[in-house]
């Protein structure tokens, strides 16, 4: 079920028989030549739909402005400041709150955005769960198959063959491999640690850090897409008896 789709009424109805809610984040940033910008937000959004089907829960639209300020040399990105993000997300997990909603689940789909949601979740007087999609192992088995050190850390090819699946393909199968990431890189650089944006741009000139894009297919980004859903209804339903 999805507010969007919904009216007050059959909220009501919802909230009368469940008090769990899935709300998606994700981000408006470049990803890479072939990447869309919204792969972070439509991978979120369209996992929470998919697992709220599944599991009979409701999903509330997305937080889709987060922040991005290394990706702002890019065209397109557009990023809000940590506060920003942290005072709309905290108001609408407040507002959920109000209306009734005590188990709140935030499916997530951009790295720079776990930060600040653990400390918003972390002062809620409700059970919250934040899951990024990446985190079940159902999935990295297929990425690690499919992609291994490919996958990379941005514009990855599984968040790509997702955006193909269930949106649109880019042409760009040549794409040549990008630079390989160092592990120290990697582990400096992680939940989006990057550095200013022309520095970023200047370092990774095409947006791919470290991610081969064109090894996404849409037949991939199928599995992956189901492989989420399923994990992520599984676990809400856990997180739903607590
Ligand atoms: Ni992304």
């Amino acid at each position: 079920m999805q507010l969007a789709l919904s009216t007050w009424l059959e909220v009501e109805a919802y909230l009368a028989r469940s008090d769990g809610v899935i709300l998606p984040t994700g981000s408006t940033e470049q990803h890479g030549p072939i990447g869309l910008i919204g792969t972070d937000t439509l991978c979120a959004d369209d996992i929470a739909k998919q697992a709220a089907t599944i599991a009979g829960g409701l999903v509330v639209p997305p937080l889709a402005y987060t922040p991005a300020p290394f990706n702002m040399a890019f065209p397109g990105t557009l990023s809000v400041s940590v506060d920003t993000f942290g005072q709309l997300a905290r108001e609408v997990v407040e507002g959920l709150v109000h209306h009734g909603f005590r188990h709140i689940y935030v499916l997530n789909g951009h790295g720079a955005n776990v930060a600040p949601m653990k400390q918003i979740l972390a002062e809620q007087t409700v059970p919250c769960r934040l899951k990024s999609w990446w985190d079940f192992e159902a999935v990295n088995e297929l990425r690690r198959e499919w992609y291994g050190d490919w996958e990379g850390m941005h514009a990855t090819p599984s968040e790509i063959a997702m955006t193909q699946a269930n949106h649109r393909v880019v042409k760009g199968d040549c794409l040549p491999p990008p630079q390989k990431l160092t592990e120290a890189f990697m582990r400096d650089h992680a939940g989006d640690r990057h550095g200013p944006p022309l520095e970023h741009r200047e370092q990774f000139p095409d947006g791919r850090v470290g991610s081969h894009s064109s090894l996404a297919r849409p037949e991939h980004g199928k599995h992956l897409f189901n492989a989420a859903a399923q994990a992520i209804a599984d676990d809400y339903l856990t997180f739903l008896q607590h």
